[in-house]
């Protein structure tokens, strides 16, 4: 009985912890510089401390804005700590996700201006700050994007432009259903949804997905209120009702989205909603229609055209007709390019109706960067570690994106084939770099041209660098190196220069380089601890071929076993010689005198009588 109970208790218990892990999604909320985890009403949000995500310097915040979240810490990110800085969010599971970054202000008298810096998300720049954003009133006091996840972390990063520290409010990762947002054929991890505008009609009061209680899948979105289009002749209407067929995938809107409504009246028919737009880009428009005025029950009775810029997106538009009924939620999408800096929605009644419109969404629709090769990131980390790269240089996030920002000293190339970046330059001369060059270096197979002169480099040049075939420029002169010159280095067929001036290299250099200075290469050699073997440095004495090399270890082994056999004799000889002399020197009373102990002379006596008899009189002579 007792059992049983424990297995049923047992059995919930799992099944309780296996559905809420399996149904939830994934949520993760930084409050940037918190101390520890933070807890905001009143939705009882929980926000995690961000220690040990990334560098930077907590402080106090003051919130810019109304929309921000209430959190009173930062972090922000000085140019000592170079110039891009990146939260990496780990063990991400691989999904479709929100992601929104909300900034903050130093609350210190002494941090004066707003920053202005740029946000990438997985190499994709997604936001560049612009003046006035900290401005009161400011819907732009956050960025957020719709993006794949798929390689199981999370990369943000902040881009110092030069105006200030980039200071972060905090962070949310917010999964999503897999398919939301779905616009059309170009949907995929190739593109992101940059969310610029989110409006819910009729409606004064901002809100969060979470304040309307809506789906944990709906990634608590932001809606502005929209009390009217301006025009001040169109209506609010609202309800409260229920509306059919909301809060369903991929997008999960709440309901109390389409209980508000703007209708246009007579005397203005036509509705417009105009809003400033980056130029030269696509957009995803989403519009939510729900018939909910009491004085249209019908198909037909209400029938409008949205037009964007100018041209018809949705041709007869019949709420009633399209969604299935009154109070019924209705959803279009349409992608147009722009060109110019606004982008205007109008809609406009046909046959005498009027237009109706619940809620508004509006994104930028903006190619995913592609990566750089996993392996070359690697050898840039391995040497970034090797080298001691300072603070102020960063190497934080990806090295060849967002290609506005790519790492100091890094150039890099675009590989099409295989839909990734390389890298091709490493410029780090006079950067004060220590330590020594890793064998790692190799693995950065397209390097054309590195220049590492005037630092501080130790060690010895590591033999791998001659698989770096694709080399035409090494310039390593004015460092610390030592060692010989790597023979695989003759292998580097593409060298033209190679500058190794100013170092502590010694023996000889590989003879496939001094062929190639037949080549019109320049190769500088000069001010080393003493370099041989090719034309214009000094020989390293005769150059010897194989056999003769063999011929000369033989006649030096022949020559040493002389030397040895010599030196025996010789011993032997020495030996029996101070014998004889003892011998002599009993019969002298000088000497008897000259010692103190007897035994020891008498012992002596002995020895030497006995050797002397031993080896004859020949060698005694
Ligand atoms: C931040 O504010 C708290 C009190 O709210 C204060 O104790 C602390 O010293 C402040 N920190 C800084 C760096 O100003
Ligand atoms: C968005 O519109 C496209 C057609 O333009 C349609 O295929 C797609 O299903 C719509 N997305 C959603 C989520 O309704
Ligand atoms: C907009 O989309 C079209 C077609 O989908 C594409 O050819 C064009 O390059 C896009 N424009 C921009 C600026 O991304
Ligand atoms: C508009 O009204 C005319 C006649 O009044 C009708 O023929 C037409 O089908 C209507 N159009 C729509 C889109 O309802
Ligand atoms: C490498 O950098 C140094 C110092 O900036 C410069 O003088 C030199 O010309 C560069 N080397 C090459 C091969 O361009
Ligand atoms: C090169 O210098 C390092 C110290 O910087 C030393 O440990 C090493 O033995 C030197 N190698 C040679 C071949 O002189
Ligand atoms: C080679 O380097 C030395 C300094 O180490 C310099 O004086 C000389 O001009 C360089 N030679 C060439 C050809 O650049």
């Amino acid at each position: 009985m007792l059992t049983h109970l424990l297995l049923l208790l047992f059995l919930s218990f799992f099944s309780i912890c296996f559905t809420s892990q399996a149904a939830g999604p994934y949520a993760m909320r930084l409050s940037c510089g918190a101390r520890r985890n933070v807890r905001t009403q009143p939705t009882n949000t929980l926000w995690y401390k961000d220690f040990a995500y990334t560098g930077g310097v907590p402080a106090n915040a003051t919130r810019p804005s109304f929309i921000s979240p209430p959190l009173s810490t930062l972090r922000f990110f000085p140019l000592s700590e170079g110039p891009e800085n990146c939260y990496i969010f780990k063990r991400v599971p691989s999904g479709r996700y929100v992601v929104r970054i909300f900034f903050g202000m130093v609350d210190d008298p002494n941090f004066d201006s707003e920053p202005l810096f740029d946000v990438s998300v997985e190499g994709t720049l997604v936001d560049s700050l612009s003046a006035g954003w900290s401005s009161e009133d400011n819907e732009r006091v956050f960025t957020e994007a719709i993006v794949f996840l798929t390689d199981g972390k999370a990369s943000i990063c902040f881009h110092s432009t030069g105006h200030g520290d980039p200071a972060i409010l905090s962070i949310e990762i917010l999964q999503v259903d897999n398919k939301a947002y779905f616009f059309g054929p170009q949907f995929g991890r190739g593109s992101i949804l940059k969310t610029v505008k989110r409006i819910s009609c009729a409606q004064g009061k901002p809100r969060f997905g979470e304040d309307y209680g809506s789906d944990p899948w709906s990634g608590d979105r932001f809606w502005n209120g929209l009390p009217t289009f301006g025009q001040s002749s169109d209506k609010a209407i609202s309800v409260e009702s229920n509306i059919h067929k909301v809060s369903v995938a991929p997008n999960f809107y709440p309901q109390a989205l389409y209980q508000s409504a703007l209708v246009s009246t007579d005397i203005q028919p036509e509705l417009t909603y105009t809003l400033d737009v980056e130029p030269n880009s696509n957009y995803s428009v989403w519009l939510h229609f729900a018939e909910i005025d009491p004085s249209i029950s019908k198909a037909g009775q209400r029938v409008f055209d949205v037009l964007i810029n100018g041209d018809v997106a949705f041709k007869a538009v019949d709420v009633v007709s399209m969604s299935g009924g009154v109070d019924t939620a209705l959803v279009l999408n349409t992608t147009v390019a722009v060109d110019g800096r606004t982008l205007t929605i109008s809609l406009h009644p046909i046959n005498g109706s009027h237009a109706i419109i619940n809620a508004i969404e509006v994104f930028q629709l903006i190619a995913a960067e592609a990566q750089t090769s996993a392996i070359e990131v690697g050898a840039l980390l391995a040497l970034k570690k090797a080298l001691q790269l300072p603070h102020r240089l960063g190497w934080n996030g990806d090295p060849c994106v967002p290609q506005q920002h790519p790492w100091t000293g890094v150039d890099c190339q675009f590989d099409s084939a295989k839909n990734r970046w390389v890298i091709d330059g490493l410029g780090l001369d006079n950067q004060g770099l220590r330590g020594f060059l890793p064998r790692d270096i190799s693995k950065l197979s397209h390097l054309q041209t590195i220049n590492l002169s005037g630092n501080s480099i130790h060690g010895s040049i590591p033999p791998t660098t001659g698989t770096i075939t694709s080399l035409e420029i090494l310039d390593l002169s004015y460092n610390f190196l030592n060692g010989s010159i790597p023979e695989t280095m003759g292998q580097l067929k593409a060298l033209r220069i190679l500058n190794l001036n100013g170092n502590k290299l010694s023996g000889r250099v590989p003879a496939e380089l001094g062929g190639r200075l037949l080549h019109r290469a320049s190769f500088n050699f000069t001010d080393n601890a003493g370099l041989c073997g090719i034309p214009g440095l000094p020989t390293c004495g005769p150059h010897l071929s194989a056999g003769a090399k063999v011929g000369i270890v033989f006649a030096a082994c022949l020559g040493l076993l002389f030397i040895v056999g010599c030196s025996m004799i010789w011993w032997k000889r020495r030996q029996n010689i101070l014998r004889a002399q003892r011998v002599a020197a009993r019969e002298a009373p000088y000497a008897k005198k000259r010692t103190h102990f007897s035994r020891d002379v008498q012992m002596t006596i002995h020895q030497s009588a006995r050797t002397a008899s031993e080896n004859g009189p020949i060698l005694l002579s």
